[in-house]
């Protein structure tokens, strides 16, 4: 941080930064001056923003009374601005690591990880636990040793999807689901089974697709009531046809929030998504129903897609894994193009394992790729070897960052961190991360700035009327920023990968809570209007950024519960394409976490005998 001069601040360069723990830089907290909105005042605001008269000038004083204009807009940067977070494929050298072929195909590769797994027999099903998920494994178990088939499953999902949506429930997880679809899909899974021969440990389990991801027979939403109708889904999205090559049963389009423009998780017209562990609290979003899915136990994975925390915040507020990969990691292909440098397909998972299964099958680039960079192999974590127990990772922490979060949050996940010390000796090293806040409006910017340059054109031929409230002020936001703007925010992202880069030259990863809040309360002048609550939604997203804006690979682990009982996440964030090291990281932490899990007070049994 800089002097304040005129109106904007003059940031130093980044070599005069001190990122140690003593640093004098100021740590911001976000001030959010923008009341929560709902019901008819959200109309009213809505009405003024988008009028010519009013518009300019509200828009005027919410960008300067939010800092933007001070800390963005008007700053002044001596980097060069960064658009595409592409990072250069930089050798990492990974001990217990298994490399994938960029030439198998997804079942080969599917295989690769579960070598890296203990085998079937070796785990025993823990009697101790108070509470499991079923896991891929557990599926494939079932279906070999004949205890149920991909029909019976099946059948059972459909009936719990049916009860999950019934008057008392409303739990709102799909947007589509097709049980005649799904039933072929399990009666084919099923025939292979019988003979003896499935396609990979993945066939004929049920897998849970946003629906912000092309997937065949359904139209792709995005969560809005229009979309569909003028922007036609033809094909399974990349990510999609690789799990459908690996057999597993494509189970429907789950809930989000309306275009991914907010991370509540409350959409006006398929419903708010409801947690889990509390029905009357938010999922979080924008991948809502896909974190609620897997939380309720209707299936071990769903896709997501994180442009700013989509995948990890809902996976932390639904006591889920979320895994954010490398920013090109997964091909983009067949995802709405709503924020095009900062999302990334991310995947929802019950285990640790689920999510290393499923990244093996979805990542790597298509031979037709012509990105110009090498894309490095990919990494899986033997995490049958138990000697990461013994090597001696660093973790950076900021602690006033750190710190930022309710009581509960900040109380569990130091706990977390103090336990992965303990058990495995590993260390944190107290550092500084400059301009975290700043970064934060900068992103902000910058999803907003691409948001409505890729739907703009759609946006001419529909009727302002069919789009959430909530929405409608999103993009009234959106499209005021101007180009200078999105230039001081890519200087912005510039500025911050280089502290980012020196933070990694002395930690492996950076750990931070995944939340600074826990779930909240849906309320009921929110149902029908969506609501604005940017306060939450900071906090929400306040440690989620750099996972977007810089590119890096995430991963969040359910490590406990507030005292309402509702789930919390640890994150830890890496260096590019350090995704096999995050994962192993996450398995170690999920083993000293896993004997506290609880059941949430939604869940279906899948594999019930
Ligand atoms: C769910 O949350 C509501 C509102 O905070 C609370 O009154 C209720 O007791 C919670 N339910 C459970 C099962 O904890
Ligand atoms: C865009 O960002 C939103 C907000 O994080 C997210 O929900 C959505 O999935 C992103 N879309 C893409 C294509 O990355």
């Amino acid at each position: 941080m800089g002097i304040l001069k005129a109106q904007g601040v003059v940031y130093k360069p980044v070599d005069e930064v001190d990122l140690g723990p003593e640093s004098d830089e100021f740590y911001i907290r976000a001030n959010v001056k923008a009341p929560r909105m709902a019901g008819l005042f959200v109309k009213v605001f809505t009405w003024f923003l988008e009028s010519s008269i009013f518009g300019g000038i509200l828009l005027y004083f919410l960008k300067r009374n939010n800092l933007i204009h001070k800390l963005v807009s008007f700053a002044q940067l001596q980097e060069s601005p960064l658009f595409v977070p592409l990072h250069p494929y930089q050798g990492i050298i990974e001990n217990e690591v298994k490399c994938l072929e960029p030439d198998m195909s997804p079942p080969e590769k599917v295989q690769q990880a579960v070598d890296c797994l203990q085998s079937l027999e070796d785990i025993p099903k823990s009697t101790q636990l108070s509470f499991e998920r079923w896991t891929i494994l557990d599926y494939a178990r079932a279906y070999t040793s004949g205890q149920t088939t991909p029909k019976m499953v099946a059948d059972r999902f459909i009936a719990s999807v049916h009860e999950s949506s019934n008057r008392h429930l409303q739990m709102s997880f799909f947007i589509n689901y097709n049980a005649e679809d799904i039933l072929k899909q399990a009666t084919e899974s099923t025939a292979r089974h019988a003979q003896g021969a499935p396609i990979s440990i993945l066939d004929g389990v049920p897998v849970a697709i946003k629906d912000e991801i092309d997937c065949m027979p359904y139209p792709t939403t995005g969560g809005t009531k229009w979309l569909h109708k003028v922007r036609q889904c033809k094909n399974d999205a990349c990510c999609v046809s690789r799990l459908r090559a690996c057999g597993a049963i494509i189970v429907g389009k789950t809930n989000m929030h309306e275009l991914g423009a907010g991370i509540s998780g409350i959409n006006p017209h398929y419903g708010a998504a409801r947690n889990p562990y509390n029905r009357s609290k938010i999922t979080g979003g924008s991948s809502s129903g896909s974190a609620a899915v897997v939380a309720a136990g209707l299936c071990p994975v769903a896709l997501g897609v994180d442009g700013g925390g989509s995948v990890r915040l809902p996976a932390a507020l639904c006591g889920v894994v979320g895994l954010k990969p490398t920013f090109a990691r997964v091909p983009h292909n067949g995802v709405l193009p709503i924020n095009y440098t900062v999302g990334m397909v991310g995947i929802l998972a019950a285990t640790v394992e689920d999510a290393l299964i499923t990244y093996a099958a979805i990542s790597g680039g298509l031979p037709s790729d012509h990105s110009g960079i090498t894309m490095p192999k990919i990494g899986l974590p033997l995490l049958k070897s138990a000697n990461y127990m013994s090597s001696d990772f660093k973790m950076a922490i900021y602690r006033k960052w750190f710190n930022d979060c309710s009581d509960d949050i900040r109380e569990c996940c130091s706990n977390a961190v103090a336990k992965l010390s303990d058990k495995y000796g590993w260390q944190s090293v107290e550092v500084t991360i400059p301009d975290i806040e700043v970064m934060r409006l900068a992103h902000y910017l910058t999803i907003g700035s691409e948001c409505s340059d890729s739907i703009a054109s759609y946006l001419e031929n529909i009727n302002r009327a069919e789009l959430g409230w909530d929405v409608r002020v999103g993009l009234s936001v959106y499209s005021s920023f101007h180009s200078h703007e999105y230039l001081n925010a890519q200087r912005i992202r510039k500025r911050q990968l280089q502290f980012h880069e020196k933070i990694f030259s002395v930690a492996d990863v950076i750990v931070t809570p995944t939340v600074g809040v826990t779930a909240y309360t849906i309320e009921d002048d929110a149902l029908k209007t969506g609501e604005l609550d940017y306060i939450n939604g900071a906090a929400l997203v306040r440690y989620q950024i750099a996972g977007n804006f810089l590119g890096l690979p995430a991963v969040t682990v359910p490590v406990g519960y507030d005292r309402s009982g509702l789930p919390i996440g640890l994150q830890f964030i890496g260096k590019p394409w350090s995704e096999s090291l995050l994962i192993h990281i996450a398995s170690a932490l999920q083993a000293l976490c896993k004997s506290g899990y609880k059941k949430p007070e939604v869940f279906f049994d899948m594999l019930a005998c």
